[in-house]
């Protein structure tokens, strides 16, 4: 069974039927805007990890492009390249160097091209990352995009350029992030930036700093403009979107708004969220990620108001053993966790709930494991990301706790979580079967010329006959068989 697993990767890739993993690594192109002037200059652009990641690369392409850059999707073309890159596991980290080292001959080749890494691997390793990894010019941290032409005069002039200053306030608010590549039907919107949680296993605090929100106004405005171009569904996305909280008075702006209220003159996640899907009926509205310490019944009952508040909660329950979770600093325990999920159930009956989980954190025993294993089957996730504990240099838990699970107890566990939510994934599935979904067109299917493929409001991938149908059209769509990952179906007129 162990030799089914090699890492943390492999288990992802299982886990997202490489809906997800497909896109690491991926890049865009911009078109300049027509009053910027060429500066003959071409940026290429990688980016890994997270959807926030994906989401600052269209913030530092419109940066880019805003000050004469040109976007070129070959890297050998370019003479900047930038990797915007993950450190939330080893392997997203190794990935990364493997990359580099790659990137070396095209340095070689193009005598004056710049490498530039930005993201939490950058703000991780900072100026360390010019000594371990001789090819980097420019090192640039999450809040420091605005300041990227400079550090690229900078490196032009032969100095090796770094700022990994962490912010209070950069929330991007008013940058229009450029979307050139994607599929035109949907798109995300970074409402929070940063994470206070301090989970003990996590690099993150550390490598995105303090966690502010974002003006509502510019979230909304945002939205609007994406809807009138023809998008038809927006994905809300923070660290922990729960913790949302703006307001405009001046003495509030940039404070941790803690237990302020709508109606105190603050806007909290469940307050935006229905602004967010007032912006159109016609316009889906998604969120990621929600934090069971956090997540209130007022964002439930946002949701079962709207229908075009999507019916999925990612909700990342980590381990289902309460002295892990006190461990991990998650600040819930399991039947806290537990009535969560009750709550979900009463109040939006229909939504599909998905989770993170992490195999083999220190000292966790099989019995306590075996507790993961269990509220899995009590949550009947429909989908879960699922890693085995990797440590990460800085955190609490590296500092405090000894990493004493042995990797192959790891592994055997994360292979045992893999298993059972494949079967639960197709339970999930199965119980589809019959039942008409409203389906939002993306595009066709990467298996069938004949086919497209969309998802329902639960975020399942559901795959039916093109007919007339074109990307960002809503259909109803009957499902006639499943597999583990994926709902088949016949168009229902
Ligand atoms: N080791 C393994 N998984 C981790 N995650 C975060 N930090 C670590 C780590 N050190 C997982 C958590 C989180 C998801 C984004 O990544 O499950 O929710
Ligand atoms: Fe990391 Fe926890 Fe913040 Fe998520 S909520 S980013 S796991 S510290």
């Amino acid at each position: 069974m162990e030799n089914k697993l090699y890492n943390n990767e492999l288990a992802f890739e299982l886990a997202t039927k490489k809906i997800d993993e497909s896109r690491q690594g991926e890049t865009l192109t911009v078109e300049r805007p027509s009053t910027t002037a060429s500066n003959g200059k071409k940026f290429y652009i990688e980016s890994y990890g997270c959807q926030m990641n994906f989401a600052d690369s269209e913030v530092v392409a419109s940066i880019l492009s805003q000050s004469g850059f040109d976007s070129t999707t070959e890297f050998t073309d370019a003479d900047l390249i930038l990797l915007n890159t993950c450190a939330i596991r080893d392997n997203a980290e190794q990935r990364v160097r493997h990359r580099l080292q790659h990137l070396q001959s095209v340095k070689k080749k193009k005598k004056g091209a710049l490498i530039g890494v930005l993201g939490c691997m950058a703000e991780r390793l900072k100026e360390k990352f010019l000594e371990e990894e001789k090819i980097v010019d420019i090192v640039a941290g999450p809040d420091a995009y605005r300041s990227l032409p400079l550090l690229i005069e900078e490196a032009e002039t032969g100095q090796k350029a770094v700022n990994v200053l962490l912010s209070r306030e950069e929330t991007y608010a008013e940058i229009n992030p450029v979307r050139l590549n994607s599929n035109g039907v949907t798109a995300f919107i970074s409402i929070t930036r940063g994470c206070d949680n301090m989970c003990s296993f996590c690099v993150v605090p550390f490598t995105r700093g303090r966690e502010r929100s974002r003006d509502y106004e510019s979230i909304v405005a945002e939205a609007k403009e994406l809807f009138e171009k023809g998008y038809r569904e927006v994905t809300l996305l923070g660290q922990n979107v729960d913790s949302y909280r703006y307001s405009k008075d001046p003495k509030l702006v940039g404070k941790k708004l803690v237990d302020a209220k709508y109606d105190e003159g603050v806007v909290n996640f469940a307050r935006l969220l229905e602004m967010v899907a007032e912006v159109s009926p016609l316009l889906r509205v998604r969120f990621s990620t929600s934090h069971p310490k956090d997540m209130t019944d007022d964002v439930l009952h946002a949701m079962a108001k709207h229908p075009n508040i999507c019916k999925y909660i990612h909700l990342p329950v980590q381990s289902g053993n309460s002295r892990v979770l006190e461990l991990m600093n998650r600040t819930y325990d399991r039947e806290w966790y537990m009535q969560r999920i009750e709550a979900i159930r009463n109040i939006v009956p229909d939504a599909a709930v998905s989770t993170d989980i992490i195999t083999g954190f220190c000292t966790e025993t099989e019995e306590e494991f075996r507790d993961t294993l269990s509220m899995m089957e009590f949550a009947k996730y429909s989908m879960s990301y699922m890693f085995f504990y990797s440590e990460r240099p800085g955190t609490v838990a590296a500092k405090k706790y000894k990493d004493d699970i042995p990797e192959e107890v790891k592994k055997r566990r994360l292979q045992e979580v893999v298993d059972l939510q494949m079967k639960l994934s197709l339970e999930h599935n199965k119980a589809d079967v019959g039942k008409t979904f409203e389906v939002l067109a993306e595009g066709t299917s990467h298996r069938s010329e004949e086919h497209l493929f969309g998802r329902n409001s639960q975020n399942k991938v559901v795959v039916f006959p093109k007919a007339d149908i074109k990307p960002g059209m809503y259909v109803q769509v009957k499902v006639t068989d499943c597999t583990s990952a994926t709902l088949k179906g016949e168009l229902v007129h």
